[in-house]
């Protein structure tokens, strides 16, 4: 009697422990859609995109089928940097609505089944953060140290931040020189002061208890700074990659990253992104390894910095680099028990379409191909709003432009006298207001994005693209992503199976199978304009397509401009 109430008892613990864990959060298997809040949906006329718009947008979200939103930041800001300057960790900024609003949405996020995770910069704040408004009162003010500052006050002459100019700025009534790797707007905080990691980590916990789903982490490799920063680097415009690199990672970046997860991720069943600025194959298994219990996830720039280098100049993306960086990090993360992440663009980086695809000759194929190389591939994808409706970079003005790394741009080309207008042509390739036009939702005024007057410019080919028209027509780029979630939420073996890649070496096609125990697919991506002949492995004559972008019947012998193709094999 005593036995069998033993294992009825074990039974049900089981149970528990199984549906327990059936509810665990699999965000390596989920599928990413990033919004950029000011540019996804505006409710309220003021031209800029709010909580409530987004809140509007949930059930096409959910009808696309992604699984987790990563929202740009919300939180109260100046905009100097269009939200990345924080004045308020835990506040929403006026523009985007309110906390109430935040609120709603999150519940209907998670009424439709999807996660929210919140965009968090703990590198830097606003210089009109509270913290900082008393930091450069005086020296012995007690927020000073959450700063770094220039000690003997004398500028380096080796000094540059990401958005151009001097790293250090004097603040007027100390007569110091506080660092700042972005604006000077945005000044670095001290993370070697543990009362700074300790205001983070309530920060980030404040909106856990919110019930937040995660974190994606801005700029978190460079939070600890080298002693010597940036004494010894002598520093040219073009060597903007080395100077980060020189700079990271600091002497206590992972001990500050595990002891933010054992204070607060470890605490939640949560998912954290970081933005790997400056990572590669060598340093990536350092953050995301599972032992040691750092990041979940970390996304790098080897694959998006293919289409352009540091100083905004375009370049042809070669598909067989392409084919190589894919493969160089999916092999470093499986090494590592890891994820990698499979992203070709967001809000810093021009249209993924007009750098790995054509715009224009093959707008809807290659876009297509695209949708199946990332939702395909091994790694947690994202999809950043509007690629899946293959929206693309656009022309603007330099008095249209906003985004201040690109103004900037074009104000020091000035200086070094490269013409303005050879300055706008790099920054209509290659700048961030590219993705940051407003979201196409229909043909009507402005996109349907406001009724208002929209804070950037709209593509004027939204007539032609737009998510009501593309909804309507099973051809468009919106179906085809919406059929590839549905195949990736079908078969597991999309979403965790092995990858092996094939014909590594071919200059034209991406091919690699994924395959478990009981499933095995195998993909063909044509990365290129050009028709190439190809004569399908037996695998792929003994399977069944599943799905392609090409409306005729398969040919055996070629693969046409931008073909993509999944085959269902045998096992
Ligand atoms: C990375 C963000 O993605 C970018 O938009 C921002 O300008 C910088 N970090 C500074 O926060």
């Amino acid at each position: 009697m005593h036995f069998g109430k033993t294992i009825l008892g074990t039974i049900t613990l089981l149970l528990l422990v199984l549906t327990t864990n059936a509810q665990v959060f699999r965000w390596d298997e989920a599928v990413i859609y990033q919004i950029y809040p000011r540019s996804f949906q505006d409710s309220d006329g003021d031209g800029i995109g709010d909580i409530k718009g987004i809140t509007s947008r949930l059930d096409y979200l959910k009808g696309l089928g992604v699984d987790i939103i990563w929202l740009s930041p919300v939180y109260k800001s100046p905009m100097k940097d269009m939200g990345y300057d924080v004045s308020d960790y835990e506040a929403i900024d006026p523009v985007f609505g309110s906390m109430e609003d935040f609120e709603v949405l999150l519940k209907e996020t998670h009424l439709r089944q999807m996660k929210l995770i919140l965009d968090f910069v703990p590198n830097h704040t606003s210089d009109e953060h509270p913290w900082f408004k008393e930091a450069r009162k005086s020296s012995d003010n007690p927020y000073h140290d959450y700063y770094l500052w220039r000690k003997d006050n004398t500028i380096p002459d080796n000094r540059i931040s990401y958005f151009g100019g001097s790293a250090w700025e004097k603040n007027a009534l100390t007569g110091e020189y506080y660092f700042h790797l972005f604006l000077k707007e945005q000044p670095d905080l001290n993370w070697d002061n543990p009362k700074v990691r300790e205001e983070i980590y309530k920060a980030l916990t404040f909106w856990l208890d919110k019930g937040v789903n995660g974190f994606r982490l801005d700029v978190i490799p460079l939070i600890s700074k080298s002693p010597d920063y940036p004494a010894n680097l002598r520093f040219k415009v073009t060597e903007n990659a080395a100077y980060t690199r020189s700079l990271m990672p600091g002497p206590h970046l992972h001990e500050y990253l595990r002891e933010m997860n054992e204070r607060v991720f470890s605490r939640y069943d949560c998912f954290v992104l970081g933005e790997g600025i400056g990572i590669n194959p060598q340093s990536v298994c350092d953050y995301v390894t599972p032992e040691r219990k750092e990041l979940n996830l970390i996304y790098h720039f080897e694959v998006t910095d293919l289409g352009r280098n540091a100083l905004y100049i375009p370049s042809k993306v070669s598909p067989l680099a392409l084919k190589r960086t894919l493969s160089r990090w999916d092999s470093v993360t499986a090494g590592c028990n890891a994820r990698s992440a499979v992203l070709f663009g967001n809000h810093d980086q021009p249209r993924m379409l007009n750098r790995f695809g054509n715009p224009r000759k093959y707008r809807t194929l290659s876009a297509q191909m695209l949708a199946m190389l990332t939702l395909t591939y091994r790694g947690v994808p994202f999809i950043y709003q509007g690629d899946e409706l293959g929206m693309r970079n656009i022309r603007l003005k330099y008095r249209e432009l906003e985004d201040v790394s690109a103004i900037n741009l074009v104000k020091i080309a000035g200086k070094y006298g490269i013409p303005r207008g050879l300055a706008m042509h790099f920054v209509n390739k290659a700048g961030r207001d590219n993705a940051r036009t407003p979201v196409q939702w229909n043909p009507h005024k402005n996109a349907g994005f406001t009724e208002g007057e929209p804070w950037l410019k709209v593509h004027p080919d939204y007539p032609l693209i737009n998510a009501e028209a593309q909804q309507n027509d099973t051809s468009s780029v919106l179906h085809f992503y919406k059929k590839l979630l549905i195949l990736r939420r079908k078969y597991p073996c999309l979403r965790n199976g092995n990858l092996a890649e094939t014909d590594k070496n071919h200059p034209r096609l991406l091919i690699y199978t994924r395959s478990n125990s009981d499933c095995n697919f195998l993909i063909i991506c044509n990365l290129t304009s050009r028709k190439v002949k190809y004569s399908l492995p037996e695998i792929a004559r003994n399977g069944k397509m599943i799905l392609g972008n090409y409306p005729d019947v398969p040919d055996a012998s070629r693969i046409l401009p931008f073909e993509c193709r999944i085959y269902e094999c045998k096992k």
